[in-house]
């Protein structure tokens, strides 16, 4: 082999690499290979462990009164038999996979879960023993189809006030229950599902203002108020103890930190119209998306050095023919 065609040849190696490399990597995030089951428990404790799914049953058989899904691998009764996209689809659309709209899915909170999130967590769920339990679908006729306003992020932010705000709002939900209907964001009051919500927005008088960070998180991992007590048995509590508990101490502090950002709302104060800002969530797809920039232009790099490559082993060629 003479130097050219070396090179040319080392040249369509280093292009193969690249468009394997490219291939893997910029694919979307559409296998159920994706998932891993293990972080897939943990974001689903992030979360709050889908409460409403899990009565007598058992773990994640569903709720038959309030119309919540058997979430478990059964084939017949559960979700065993679904694809991750229909899972997902589910999670975030609120859509089953005829297409029919699910009853109660808090699809405006979950549908911001990020891609990496929903297939680990979907991988966990896998993981679930399977229970026969049918659950009979609740009449959802009148119920409008719920678009995305916005695509959801390929991963979700690792750290400071961006996960805080994430795992607040995309996965824990605490808005939902924080929030009863025409009340100022996480401002507390009286609520149809729950009687009573706290403010947790940093009044003062009435929310969490005199709660430092640090106490925040230390409440969400434990239910220990700053006062020295314990908060009583209820829905906060068993979300903490099933769920928030195994928080890191990062992520603790996140959505503390989070929380010391949500202005402050008087108990129970009336929704304004600034409150749609406050609920919409920071655009955090952008990292994803850079890499796969990156490698496709990388990917188009390496195909021009490959065309140089041939012509030049051509052009050899045919001194060599003649
Ligand atoms: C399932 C509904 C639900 C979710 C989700 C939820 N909470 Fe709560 N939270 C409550 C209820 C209800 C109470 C009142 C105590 C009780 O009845 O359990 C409460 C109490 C609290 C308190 C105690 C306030 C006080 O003054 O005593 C804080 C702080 C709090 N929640 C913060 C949060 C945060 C932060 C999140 C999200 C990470 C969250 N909650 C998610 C329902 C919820």
């Amino acid at each position: 082999m003479n130097k050219i065609n070396v090179f040319a040849f080392v040249v369509g190696l280093f292009v193969m690499l690249v468009m394997t490399v490219a291939a893997t990597s910029a694919a979307p995030a559409a296998q159920a290979s994706k998932g891993d089951a293990d972080r897939g428990e943990y974001v689903f404790a992030l979360a709050g462990g889908c409460g409403c799914h899990t009565d007598s049953a058992g773990f994640l058989a569903g709720d038959q009164e309030g119309n919540a899904a058997n979430i478990t691998s059964d084939a017949e009764t559960g979700i065993g038999d679904w694809t991750d996209e229909e899972i997902i689809d589910a999670i975030r659309l609120g859509v089953d996979r005829d297409g029919r709209r699910l009853a109660r899915m808090p699809v405006e909170v979950f549908s911001q879960i990020s891609d990496q999130d929903m297939y680990d967590m979907v991988a966990y769920l896998r993981t679930i023993p399977a229970i026969e339990n049918e659950i009979t679908d609740p009449d959802t006729s009148d119920l409008e189809e719920f678009e995305l306003e916005s695509d959801p992020p390929a991963r979700a932010p690792t750290r400071g006030l961006a996960r805080g705000e994430y795992i607040a709002q995309a996965l824990a939900h605490c808005g939902d229950c924080h929030t009863p209907p025409n009340t100022a964001f996480m401002a507390g009051g009286p609520h149809p599902g729950f009687n009573f919500v706290p403010n947790i927005t940093q009044d003062n008088d009435t929310g969490l203002g005199e709660w430092s960070e640090e106490e925040i998180a230390e409440f969400l991992q434990t239910g220990d108020k700053p006062d020295g007590t314990q908060i009583e048995p209820g829905p906060m509590l068993g979300i903490i103890k099933g769920s928030f508990s195994k928080w890191t101490d990062d992520d603790a502090l996140a959505v503390a930190a989070y929380l010391k950002t949500v202005p402050a709302q008087t108990l129970g104060a009336p929704a304004s119209a600034d409150d749609e800002s406050a609920q919409t969530l920071p655009q955090t797809g952008d990292a994803g998306n850079s890499v796969q920039t990156a490698l496709v232009a990388l990917a188009l790099f390496a195909a021009m050095l490959l065309t140089m490559g041939v012509t030049l082993r051509m052009r050899v060629r045919r001194r060599g023919n003649r």
